[in-house]
């Protein structure tokens, strides 16, 4: 039997999360090898290993330790580390994931030496081309030569940009990691008792966009958050370095209502989500998992990738700084969001039932022999 030898290039914290179904369902296949190689953006033992650790996974099997830089810097140090590993080792093919510098880098060095490329949460889009992350993706998804798609909205995207044919719908794998972590971040994450925190008598709150870290408009969100963590539930507020290197600059001192903390592990993050009463947030995979974990969800940005997510109802846009965030807030304690069988339908057919890393791992073998 021959053995499909994959690579995966992960870097930053988002894309252990999505890397861990498949690490899994390869681990269980004789017929697949499997290797992680980590390019180093993400370094903090807080944003990296602990995930690692947290998800079960094996160490990567290279650390490319590139580090932080410019985007041009990072991203060039990345190409020319992945062009020499992926000349010499030659995979059959290089799985990419989501939207990172990282993901930019791999899908460029591989296709340039005509290494298969698959990407993984393939045919998002902001419609917004500011955020690097757009940039990342369309590249990614242009360059590569298999398309796993999460949803059918992603489907359409690329249909829309004549990228039908290599595109396979293959569900959300990091419904895939919520449906397969739950029971263990219940079980074994001690976060609230740790933080003397009550279920559903809090706010989680996650920020590390550009957009809203960088410039005056961290100061307006904070505001919004001081005055919100004072009129309604208090927040916990894990910073993400980005978010963290500001707010030491500004010389911030939050409120005791909302509770800074240090960046949360993978279970601690799910049992924070799982027993708030709302999450603000800016990040693309909390707003998915918020609505696995039916938990409503107030996104602090002005559009969204995760339009499914609004369209069920179980997540807000609060544009420019969260202007909109106190007003939406009193009008969802007022009428909350009710995560009946209707609205798990939506997500179902949305997202898929947590089966995405079967799919993609499945469709791979096809596709490659
Ligand atoms: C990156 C991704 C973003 C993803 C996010 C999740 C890109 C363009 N952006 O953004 O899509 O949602 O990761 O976290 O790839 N830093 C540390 N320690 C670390 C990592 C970063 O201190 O372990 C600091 C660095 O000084 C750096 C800053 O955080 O300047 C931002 O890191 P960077 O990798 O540039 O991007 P993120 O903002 O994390």
């Amino acid at each position: 039997m021959s053995v499909l030898r994959l690579v995966s290039v992960v870097g930053a914290r988002p894309q252990f999360v999505k890397l861990a179904p498949i690490v899994r369902v390869a681990g269980q296949r004789g017929d697949v090898d499997h290797r992680i190689l980590h390019t180093g953006q993400h370094y903090d033992s807080a944003m990296s290993d602990v995930f690692f650790e947290d998800l079960k996974m094996p160490a990567p099997d290279a650390d490319l330790g590139i580090g932080s830089g410019s985007h041009g810097e990072q991203t060039a140090a990345m190409l020319v580390a992945l062009e020499k590993t992926f000349s010499g080792e030659r995979p059959d093919a290089v799985l990419v994931y989501g939207d990172t510098n990282s993901t930019l880098a791999a899908t460029l060095a591989a296709t340039k030496i005509h290494v298969p490329v698959a990407h993984i949460e393939a045919g998002l889009r902001s419609f917004n081309r500011k955020m690097p992350e757009e940039i990342n993706r369309l590249v990614a998804d242009h360059c590569s030569d298999r398309l796993y798609a999460p949803t059918p909205v992603a489907v359409a995207n690329l249909e829309d940009e004549n990228l039908g044919e290599r595109t396979v719908r293959s569900g959300d794998v990091m419904r895939d990691a919520v449906n397969f972590n739950i029971e263990q971040a219940r079980r074994s994450s001690t976060i609230l008792d740790d933080l003397a925190l009550e279920q559903a008598a809090f706010s989680l709150v996650t920020v590390h966009r550009p957009a809203n870290t960088d410039g005056a408009n961290l100061e307006l969100l904070l505001d919004r958050l001081e005055e919100s963590s004072r009129r309604h539930l208090p927040m916990v507020f894990p910073v993400h370095p980005r978010t963290r290197a500001m707010l030491e600059k500004m010389g911030y001192q939050p409120p005791p209502t909302l509770r800074l903390t240090e960046p949360m592990p993978y279970l601690d993050n799910l049992q924070l989500l799982d027993n708030a009463r709302y999450v603000v947030t800016d990040s693309g995979g909390v707003q998915k998992e918020a609505a696995f974990l039916e938990t409503p969800c107030f996104t602090a940005r002005n559009e969204t990738e995760w339009t499914e997510t609004l369209d069920i109802g179980v997540n807000r846009i609060v544009h420019d700084g969260a202007s909109g965030l106190l007003a939406a807030i009193e009008e969802f304690m007022v009428s909350p969001v009710e995560f009946g069988a209707d609205v798990h339908r939506q997500i179902d057919e949305s997202y898929g039932r947590g089966d995405a890393a079967n799919r993609i791992v499945d469709d791979c073998v096809e596709w490659l022999s």
